[in-house]
Formats: C-alpha cells, sequence, structure tokens
C-alpha cells in the first residue's frame, strides 16, 4: 500500500532510539520530509544516517529538544515551518519510564518528571503543532500511548497514569479538531524491545511470556501502524486507540 507521503512534513519526537527512529524511518521510506526531535542530538544524527542510508534523498533535520519543556516543542515546530514550509504529521513519542517503586515509595520529583515527560509533554506538543496543522488545513498527530495506557502495572503508578492521560487527551482533542480535518489518535505498544526495557535477559524474558504471540515487538511493528495512521489511508481514523501488543489486552 502506497502512503503517499511525499512532500509532508513530519515532527516525530524520542526519534533517537526505539520505536520513534523506527517511526522516522517509516514515515520517510514512505516519502516525508522530517524534524527529528530529542534530548539525545547525536542519536537523531544516527537516525538521519539511516534515513538517508534507505533513500538517499531522504529530507531531515535534528532539534534538540526536551519534551518536558513547553518551549521546545514551539522551537521543533518553528524547525518544520523553516525546513519545510508547514506541517502535516506529529508523532508525540517521546517517554521514560521512571522509577521503579510501589506508590507509596516513589518520589515526588520522579512522580512529577515522568508526568511531565510523558503527559504534559504531549499536551505541550499539541498545543504548539495545531495552529502549525490547521494553518496547513489539516493533517495528523499519533501519540503514543502504551498498553499501561488501558491497564495497570505494580511499581509503575506514574507511567500509567501518564499514558491513561495520553488517551484521554487524545480522546479530547479528537473531538475539537474533527471538523477542521485533523485526525488525533493514539497507539498503545506492547513491550517493544528497545532501550526503555533495560537489559537483562531474565526480564525480557519474562515480560515476552506476559505477551500471547509469546514474544517482544519489534520497534518497526509499531512503526508501520503509526506511519498508516499518519496517511491519509486512515481518513476515516480519529480519536481511536490502537494497541499493538501481540494479543497482551484481549486476555
Ligand atoms: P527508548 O528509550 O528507546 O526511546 C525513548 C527516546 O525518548 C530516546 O531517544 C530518549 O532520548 C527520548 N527521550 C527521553 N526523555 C526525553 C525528553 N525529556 N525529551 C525528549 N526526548 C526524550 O524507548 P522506546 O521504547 O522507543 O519508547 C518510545 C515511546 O514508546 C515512549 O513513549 C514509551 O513510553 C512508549 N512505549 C514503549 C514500550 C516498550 O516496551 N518499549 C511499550 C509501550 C510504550
Amino acid at each position: 500500500m502506497d502512503l503517499e507521503l511525499q512532500g509532508k512534513a513530519a515532527i516525530v519526537t524520542g526519534a533517537a532510539s526505539g520505536i520513534g527512529r523506527a517511526i522516522a524511518l517509516a514515515l520517510s521510506r514512505e516519502g516525508a520530509d522530517l524534524v527529528l526531535a530529542d534530548i539525545d542530538v547525536a542519536g537523531c544524527e544516527r537516525t538521519l544516517a539511516l534515513m538517508r542510508a534507505a533513500r538517499a534523498d531522504a529530507q531531515g533535520v535534528v532539534v534538540r529538544a526536551d519534551a518536558g519543556e513547553c518551549a521546545d516543542h514551539e522551537a521543533t515546530v518553528n524547525a518544520a515551518l523553516d525546513a519545510y514550509g508547514g506541517l502535516d504529521i506529529a508523532v508525540n513519542n517521546a517517554g521514560i519510564g521512571g522509577e521503579a517503586k510501589l506508590t507509596g515509595e516513589m518520589s515526588p520529583e520522579g512522580w512529577r518528571r515522568v508526568i511531565d515527560v510523558n503527559l504534559n509533554g504531549v499536551y505541550y506538543a499539541m498545543h504548539a503543532q495545531l495552529p502549525a496543522l490547521l494553518a496547513r488545513g489539516g493533517g495528523a498527530i499519533v501519540n503514543i500511548a502504551s498498553i499501561l495506557g488501558q491497564a495497570g502495572w505494580r511499581t509503575a503508578s506514574a507511567y500509567v497514569a501518564s499514558k491513561h492521560g495520553v488517551v484521554g487527551l487524545t480522546k479530547s482533542a479528537a473531538l475539537e479538531y474533527a471538523e477542521r480535518g485533523i485526525r488525533i489518535n493514539a497507539v498503545g505498544p506492547g513491550f517493544i524491545e528497545t532501550p526503555i526495557l533495560g537489559e537483562d535477559p531474565e526480564a525480557l524474558a519474562q515480560l515476552a511470556a506476559l505477551h500471547p504471540v509469546k514474544r517482544l515487538g519489534q520497534p518497526g511493528e509499531v512503526a508501520d501502524l503509526v506511519a498508516w495512521l499518519a496517511s491519509a489511508r486512515a481518513s476515516l481514523v480519529t480519536g481511536a486507540y490502537y494497541p499493538v501488543d501481540g494479543g497482551y489486552l484481549a486476555q
């Protein structure tokens, strides 16, 4: 299926690693021009090199942006306007796991940082992106939530609350902008093999076993769904939450 993203300008936050890198590669493969935003500039440069290795005329600019800082999202949108003259697609993917602690033992600072990056960051992002998408006459936003945007997890209450918040924020904003041509959806990955999960083989095997498919997901499996949602092929899809989780939430 040709997603027809040639000439579309797209922002991906958290583009230096894991799922964000795979999303940037998928959008670029389909023809989009990218703004790669992250606190890890070197990682974004690596993503850009991979984009160019896959498609010689791939377009990308790198912006150092902290997802928990409102002004950094405005700078990211301005980078898209400067480089490409507008914005068509935004994928708000940057996220952190935070402290693995029981709610009664989690530090207030740890709680606030997770909410700042994972939830406030998506609000800051959309607040900056929506005027630019309106100016373009429409577009698509995909927010990366989690299966933990629909279910709980011991020792991750801040993360779980942030991801549930992302799903609610996505639905509400989708209702607000549906008539003006902006589609806003959330994607909920199961456990995906990226650095956020750490490297302990035993822990990774235990996480894999929780999924009916009995394996961890790969970043590209999330990216293909995101690229489709970002494209006009998904023209009737808005306000939705799509799991991509090997059956986790069906249990
Ligand atoms: P990752 O750790 O490989 O990548 C996260 C990226 O976000 C990194 O490039 C990191 O530098 C960047 N980042 C972290 N804090 C940032 C900040 N304050 N500002 C800007 N960028 C920041 O992790 P992964 O797995 O690729 O995660 C991407 C998204 O997917 C996150 O929102 C995560 O919560 C979500 N997710 C991941 C799952 C998994 O099992 N890997 C499962 C469900 C959701």
